[in-house]
Formats: C-alpha cells, sequence, structure tokens
C-alpha cells in the first residue's frame, strides 16, 4: 500500500506570496501541491457560469451537486478544471476575486470542499503534499507535522499583487485585497498563528529568501517516519 504523504500546511492572506512560495516549495522537495483557494474560485466560476447569484446560499449549496472540480497537484503543471472546462485562468479574474468570500463562508461549502481536500491530500503519490490556503493549519490538517503562516505587511502585499495584476493601480489593488480580507476574516482566522504555527514573515523577504526560510521550518520539524 501507498505510504501516507507528509503534509506541510501553508497559511496566509491574500497577496501574502502563499501559492507561489509553496509551489516552489514543493517542486524543490519532490512534493505535491495543493491550492484550496483555486477550488472556492472554482466553485464562484462554476456557480456564475450557471446562472446563480453568489449571494443566493441555497441555490450555491444546491449548486455543489454538480461541481466537478479537478485540481491537479503537479507543481510544475498545475492546472484547474470544472467538467470539460480549464479554468486555471479564468478564476484568477479579478471578478471572481470579488465575489469568492461570498461562496466560501457558506458552511456546506466549506464541509463539501474539505472533504475533497483531504481525499486529495489522501491520494497523493509523491512523499509530501504542500496545503495552502486559510483553514489549513487549523481545519483541514491540524495534524500536519509542518504548519506555517505566511503573511507579509498590507503595503507589501498590495505591492506584490500589483504587480502581478499589470496596470492596476496599487491603491485600488490594496483597497481590493483589504475587502477580501475582512470578508476572509469573518470566516476564518487566518492572520494570526494558531498554537504551534510557525509564523513566517516575508516582509523583508525576496521571493527566493521566502522559498529557504519556509524550507528551514520543514526542516526543523522532520516528521518521525
Ligand atoms: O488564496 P486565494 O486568494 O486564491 O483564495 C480565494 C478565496 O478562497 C479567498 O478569498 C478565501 C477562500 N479560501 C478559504 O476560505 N479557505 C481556504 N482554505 C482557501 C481559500
Amino acid at each position: 500500500s501507498p505510504e501516507i504523504p507528509v503534509v506541510v500546511a501553508i497559511d496566509g492572506p491574500a497577496g501574502s506570496g502563499k501559492s507561489s512560495v509553496s509551489k516552489a516549495v514543493a517542486r524543490r522537495l519532490g512534493y505535491g501541491f495543493l491550492d484550496t483557494g483555486a477550488a472556492y474560485r472554482a466553485l464562484a466560476w462554476h456557480v456564475q457560469a450557471s446562472g446563480i447569484d453568489t449571494d443566493d446560499a441555497a441555490s450555491v449549496v444546491a449548486s455543489l451537486a454538480s461541481f466537478d472540480v479537478r485540481i491537479g497537484t503537479d507543481p510544475a503543471g498545475y492546472a484547474v478544471h470544472v467538467g470539460d472546462v480549464d479554468v486555471t485562468t479564468a478564476i484568477r479574474d479579478p471578478e471572481i476575486s470579488a465575489v469568492v468570500s461570498r461562496v466560501a463562508r457558506v458552511p456546506e461549502v466549506r464541509t463539501h470542499l474539505i472533504e475533497l481536500f483531504r481525499a486529495s491530500m489522501a491520494l497523493e503519490s509523491r512523499p509530501g503534499i504542500v496545503v495552502e490556503g486559510r483553514d489549513i493549519t487549523t481545519v483541514v490538517a491540524p495534524d500536519a507535522p509542518v504548519r506555517i503562516l505566511l503573511t507579509a505587511s498590507p503595503e507589501v502585499r498590495a505591492a506584490r499583487r500589483s504587480a502581478e495584476l499589470v496596470g492596476s493601480a496599487t491603491t485600488s489593488v490594496g483597497d481590493a485585497l483589504r475587502a477580501r480580507d475582512e470578508a476572509d476574516s469573518k470566516v476564518v482566522e487566518f492572520m494570526t498563528a494558531a498554537d504551534g504555527v510557525t509564523t513566517v514573515d516575508s516582509t523583508e523577504l525576496d521571493f527566493d529568501q521566502t522559498v529557504d526560510a519556509v524550507i528551514a521550518v520543514i526542516g526543523n520539524i522532520q516528521p518521525v517516519t
């Protein structure tokens, strides 16, 4: 029978560099990578594509029955599909970012997706899997041998996100991030580290230094095998 993969749980706010750092860490360790936010984004996409109002919680819950999502865990070539549609790019649209919190706050949605995440983690064929999101260290995988909160100052997060979204003003990106953090914070606490979770503050670190800092935390807590 296959070995149980080592889980590296990483949480943090939008724009903390979580996804790109987690992906790079996974590549370096030969681990899988699971972006849980992509599942919430894919559901927001599915809800909108089905003509459902994202504020209509009952219809959002009903739409889970037809939500056939697949999220790859290959850090080198990761794609998100809903049914036959490749939504990898579409789910990054600011229009999705603006409404994703509305579906993520529905308790039945969270229960459903958490089951998917755990199934995906258990099926990982690589020796480990880096799982990133908002509630991985606390709810999805509280027993993970490595749990990290990746933070950065609001200013740095806004600057990094606007560098990604070419042509967007830092102030409006900062406003959008703040609004989303505020909405998401009402659902799960991810701005402060839970008990036993190691904080990595990337405010003063560049990308490679942040990856090194995360790898160092993992190295310090080598799980018993
Ligand atoms: O990490 P991200 O920005 O792609 O996440 C998109 C949204 O999904 C985010 O606004 C909050 C939600 N989310 C969540 O509620 N729980 C997670 N574990 C991951 C994301």
